[in-house]
């Protein structure tokens, strides 16, 4: 078991608990930080199916009174009307602002049950138990919440951090290979990011035999950047490597093509191209492919570099005529570049044909 603590301002620090089990005695766990009598638990409809009624007893036996709202699973969900929905619930369940919200779930739950807490009544507190490995390795931590808007990924949310998470890695028992493959995208971004011990660990793709040291490793590695610059004014921008091109991709294609296989793909383009830039050896950014390769994820994409640049300059990460991209240097070394947005169609260019051997 590991207690990972995560610094975030106004005294709002929190424990990251990562321990097999811990998902059915989560009530034990939040019971000292809630001092409500109520918990709605916010979830999506599959997990709902797998850990709803264990984590409604655990926190039963603990002494709260529980209430649920699942909605139906997938990104597409993650929009202002199921906020809204999940507002006009807690609402009509009588939450107040003593009583606390559970995310049950992975990103997309969390994401939204997140700003749900953070905007239902000015304000309640919430706890996140992510189910998968995305979840555990980057979205429970750090108190970003958000939902999707028309223009694009995450345009509307709020910092927002939780008062506990509560990190079971036996749930990633129930995810198939697909939705695992998703997380172990992050996974490598925060090896790339963090160095060689991250890194040799998820390199070849073992990530089911390596999860649990996985996870701590990467929470420890966000929860270090998060207390550093929890409003991403500086550092924390890195954690968005891959995600310029990444989100773009998640956007042209409708949200079909997963947030974890186009974070990959963007790797995999602003990888490239730090290569023929001169700032990256060759063979870190072969390590760097295979790695995705190895974890199951794509590297390429069939998008062009002018679309890719219109989809990204809708991001929010622009700021009026430059754009900030994570450039990686090498294993253990990136780098934050700030280019006028004339230059990124360039650049995106330059990353998106395969690398010779
Ligand atoms: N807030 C942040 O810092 C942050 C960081 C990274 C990503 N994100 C967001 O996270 C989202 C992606 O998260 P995700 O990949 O977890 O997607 P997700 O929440 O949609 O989960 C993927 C699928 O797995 C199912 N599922 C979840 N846990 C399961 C389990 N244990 N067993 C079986 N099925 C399970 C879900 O029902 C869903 O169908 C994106 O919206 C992204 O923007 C946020
Ligand atoms: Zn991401």
């Amino acid at each position: 078991m590991a207690v990972i603590q995560v610094s975030a301002g106004g005294g709002k620090g929190y424990d990251v608990t990562v321990e097999r089990g811990s998902l059915n005695r989560c009530g034990e766990l939040l019971a000292p930080l809630f001092p409500g009598s109520k918990i709605a638990v916010i979830t999506d409809t599959n997990v709902a199916r797998v850990y709803l009624e264990d984590v409604q007893s655990s926190l039963e036996q603990a002494g709260f009174e529980t209430c649920s709202y699942a909605f139906a699973a997938g990104e597409k969900s993650k929009n202002l009307s199921t906020l809204s929905n999940i507002l006009e619930f807690l609402a009509d369940s009588g939450l107040t602002r003593t009583d606390a919200i559970v995310a049950l779930g992975g990103g997309v739950v969390g994401d939204i049950a997140g700003f749900a807490a953070g905007c239902y009544l000015r304000g309640i507190k919430y706890a996140q138990i992510p189910t998968t490995l995305l979840a555990f390795v980057d979205s429970a931590v750090g108190g970003k919440t958000a939902v999707d808007l028309r223009a694009g990924k995450n345009l509307a949310g709020l910092f927002n951090p939780p008062s506990a998470v509560v990190a079971d890695p036996g749930c990633l028992d129930t995810l198939s290979d697909e939705i695992l493959s998703d997380g172990a995208a992050e996974a490598v971004k925060t090896g790339i990011l963090d160095g060689e011990v991250l890194f040799s660990l998820v390199e070849k793709g073992e990530i089911r035999q390596n999860a649990e040291k996985i996870i701590e490793l990467c929470i420890l590695y966000k929860a270090k950047i998060v207390g550093m610059d929890e409003f991403e004014r500086g550092l924390r921008k890195l954690l968005n490597l891959g995600h310029t091109v990444g989100h773009a991709i998640e956007k042209l294609s409708g949200y079909k093509i997963p947030h974890g296989q186009s974070v990959a793909m963007g790797i995999g383009v602003i990888t490239r191209a730090a290569v023929r830039l001169g700032m990256c050896p060759h063979s870190d950014c072969a390590r760097i492919i295979s790695a995705l390769s190895a974890c199951g994820l794509p590297t390429e994409t069939f998008y062009g570099a002018s679309e890719l640049a219109g989809a990204s300059l809708a991001d929010k990460k622009r700021s009026g005529s430059t754009i900030t991209l994570v450039m990686p240097r090498a294993i253990g070394n990136c780098e934050l570049l700030d280019i006028p947005v004339s230059d990124l169609q360039g650049i995106i260019e330059k990353g998106l044909c395969p690398m010779e051997e």
